[in-house]
């Protein structure tokens, strides 16, 4: 061997014997850590490590746990907000002990205030889209693209999870929540949140509840009867909770039976936390909290955004034996548990580029698999390029975007807000936001060789002379909706419903997208051929609706809440509206009035369990689109209807795809409660998202949980399953149910 061979092989030995050397010290380190702070230990469970932390907590460092650092606007600011990442929320974390903080953003449809902090993050369909595609994988892939772009964001906890049951369709959140079904919205948000927590982030469950309606959530006081409770909101949360084991629960603004739902003791402890027994930690709402004591012994854990309630003041209580000290560790241990159970303290985020292309494919393929085909008269939907030889697009702003939904759910549009005037920057409370996804552009890169023409339809007459002249008009139309406003009514605004009227009497072949967050009348409905329902389409709409349009995509969604004829036919024809005594006075620092307890007002959900088809089912009122209704451009047929008569029913059918074109149905199954359990005519049990080829036929079996069978009995205090006779019923919507059998369930 060379001499300088031998100096080589004499480095490169130093150099494995130095790399040896520092692992093994690191090793140890790491070993002497594990010895000192027993609780990093992955293998032991998230309980065990949680105890081991709180022996070793102060009091201040306990208290600091079950705070935020403050939010301009809804608190005092402490100093250390500095260290926050920006989001909604902050809770300071305890470094000797290896807790880290928490870092809190909104995140109902992608991770909000991107832009205020230099970043960017995708916009998904809105919630309600995800429902609509009764897809659980789906469903979990809207979670984990959200849980992937808040860790590269420096989050460990999203705030999102709507699942307020659509009870009152002008609710400005209808968009966030996932519609008016129970079971289909306590599964689909469960599948979000295993998709969001699968990320190693807190995902939460919001917000608990009956919260509604937006109008004086401050101050409204719910009224509803027990069994109805449990049998509808309350149900969507208890499905929610059991399947996705959310960190965190958002307890709501508003008050049920005379207690704010923050320091209600029905709510938080004895169903959420005995009867659930949902382990994780109960979060309030920004500014939802209202006492020390009284919250503490309800079951609140932490209060956001500040410390009005659970800084000093509960320290104090600690000391004074007002609140006892076992109370603050069971705070204390599920703010933990949550920690460890979701993975933030063995997997801290991960700072990185969010996947941008990605994140896009995702939107429109989720979008694709969310919109409803409403209408299709005489086939005039997919268009036929060889046919149609000029489109006119008409609508406000089909031209440039498409709208988004408002609030604490807004996501800032990538690529900036398509009509905002330059300069305007970012997104503003209670301002409408149009995303870059043009229709007009979307539909022109489809129909190559055609004419296509756009018309905003300000003047309804030069939108009708435009659509007069081509072979099809297409009306994007728009409602928009926002947290902290209810809509007025369900009608189109902006005289749409006339633009609609008008451009459909100049053009039979009128076809409607509407942009909307949940059900919207039509007067015009019987005048166009075809009718859309896209939704707020998200970051890459108007891609996945030209898709639609042009047959790319054969639509699969069904509506995950009824349209009815009018606001008339709703449950309560118009929102009670609190009184001026039960508003924010003006003033400096409002929040101070919230928390201290604003006057309250009544509102009685006297129609209990029969929300949305369940109400007009009952009385018998013709609706304008039913609950789990969406067309295909192929048609399906069902046969062969077997159910096993067992507790735990298994419905077995056949489905087949009898037209031409691969298609995928969801396939539902409702059953009629024996007539002693004197329930709504109907309920949703179950359903299947069946992928058919032409001609195809697939065997399903659904698999039925005793549960969603049986009524809430507030004197057994439990679940039961009422013995007698049980209809099963099987087809694509609550009103096509071609499939019925009858067994005796006992
Ligand atoms: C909303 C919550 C939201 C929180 C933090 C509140 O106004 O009701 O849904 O998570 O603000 O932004």
């Amino acid at each position: 061997m060379s001499a300088q061979a031998q100096l080589v092989k004499r480095r490169l030995f130093s150099l494995f014997s130095l790399v040896l050397f520092a692992f093994f010290l690191c090793n140890a380190s790491a070993q002497t850590k594990t010895a000192s702070h027993p609780w990093m230990n992955p293998s032991l469970s998230p309980d065990e490590r949680a105890s081991m932390v709180l022996k070793e907590m102060t009091i201040d460092e306990k208290i600091s746990l079950l705070h935020g650092t403050g939010m301009e606007g809804l608190s005092p600011l402490s100093p250390l907000i500095v260290h926050s990442n920006g989001g909604a929320g902050y809770t300071v974390g305890i470094p000797r002990l290896e807790i880290p903080p928490i870092q809190m953003s909104d995140a109902a449809y992608g991770v909000r205030m991107s832009g205020d902090n230099g970043r960017y993050s995708t916009a998904l369909p809105s919630c309600v889209a995800g429902a609509a595609s009764w897809d659980l994988q789906g469903g979990y892939e809207y979670g984990a693209l959200i849980g992937r772009e808040l860790r590269a964001q420096g989050y460990n906890m999203g705030l999102g999870g709507g699942v307020n049951l659509t009870r009152e369709p002008r609710n400005g959140r209808t968009f966030e929540y996932m519609g008016e079904d129970p079971l289909l919205a306590g599964t689909m948000v469960a599948s979000v949140i295993k998709g969001i927590q699968a990320q190693h982030v807190i995902g939460d469950i919001k917000h608990y509840a009956f919260n509604d309606q937006e109008s004086g959530r401050n101050s409204v006081n719910v009224t509803i009867d027990k069994r109805a409770a449990r049998e509808s909101d309350l149900l969507a949360f208890e499905i929610g909770v059991e399947q996705s084991e959310p960190g965190a629960v958002m307890c709501s603004y508003n008050r049920l039976g005379g207690d704010y739902a923050c320091e209600n003791k029905y709510l938080l402890t004895d169903v959420l936390k005995n009867d659930w027994k949902f382990k994780n930690f109960v979060i309030t709402d920004w500014g939802a909290a209202h006492s020390t004591v009284k919250a503490s012994a309800a079951g609140m854990d932490q209060e956001q955004p500040g410390w009005i309630f659970y800084g000093d003041a509960l320290k104090k209580s600690v000391e004074t034996g007002m609140v006892p000290k076992a109370e603050l560790d069971d705070h204390v241990h599920r703010i933990l548990r949550a920690m460890f159970a979701t993975g933030v303290v063995d997997n801290p985020p991960a700072r990185s580029v969010v996947d941008v292309l990605g994140g896009l494919k995702v939107a429109r393929e989720l979008e694709e698999q969310s919109i409803v085909l409403l209408k299709n008269e005489n086939a005039q939907l997919p268009l036929d390029n060889s046919k149609v030889h000029s489109i006119a697009i008409i609508g406000p702003h089909a031209d440039v975007g498409m709208i988004s939904g408002g609030g604490s759910a807004q996501v800032d549009p990538p690529g900036g807000n398509a009509i905002m005037p330059p300069g305007k920057g970012q997104t503003r409370w209670l301002e409408p936001v149009w995303f870059p996804t043009s229709p007009l552009k979307s539909v022109r890169a489809k129909a190559a060789g055609a004419t296509v023409e756009f018309n905003s339809g300000s003047d309804p007459a030069a939108a009708a002379a435009l659509a007069k002249n081509a072979d099809v008009a297409i009306v994007f139309a728009y409602q928009w909706e926002s947290e902290d406003m209810d809509l007025p009514s369900l009608a189109l605004p902006e005289h749409q419903d006339e633009l609609i009227s008008r451009v459909a009497e100049a053009n039979p072949r009128t076809i409607v997208v509407l942009e909307t967050g949940g059900p919207v009348t039509m007067p015009w409905v019987d005048k166009v051929s075809a009718i859309v329902e896209a939704w707020y389409a998200g970051s890459a709409g108007s891609d996945a609706v030209a898709n639609v349009l042009f047959g790319d995509v054969n639509p699969s969604g069904k509506l995950p809440l009824t349209f009815p004829r009018s606001d008339a036919d709703l449950p309560h024809p118009t929102i009670v509206k609190p009184p001026a005594a039960s508003l924010v006075k003006p003033g400096p620092e409002p929040w101070k009035q919230i928390a201290a307890g604003l006057a309250p007002f009544q509102v009685t959900y006297d129609e209990g369990v029969k929300v949305g088809y369940k109400w007009y089912d009952a009385e018998n009122k013709p609706v304008l689109f039913p609950f789990g209704h969406g067309l295909s451009y192929t048609t399906y047929s069902y046969s062969n209807l077997r159910v096993s008569p067992e507790k735990n029913p298994q419905v077995t059918f056949t489905v087949t795809n009898s037209g031409n074109r691969a298609g995928a149905e969801v396939a539902e199954v409702y059953a009629a409660l024996p007539a002693s359990a004197n329930e709504p005519p109907k309920r949703l049990v179950g359903w299947s998202k069946v992928q058919l080829k032409p001609g195809e036929s697939k065997e399903v079996t659904v698999d039925v949980n005793p549960k969603y069978l049986s009524i809430y009995s507030t004197e057994q205090h439990g679940w039961q399953l009422v013995p007698g006779e049980y209809n099963f019923m099987v087809g694509g919507s609550s009103q096509n149910l071609p499939l019925k059998q009858a067994v005796s369930l006992n």
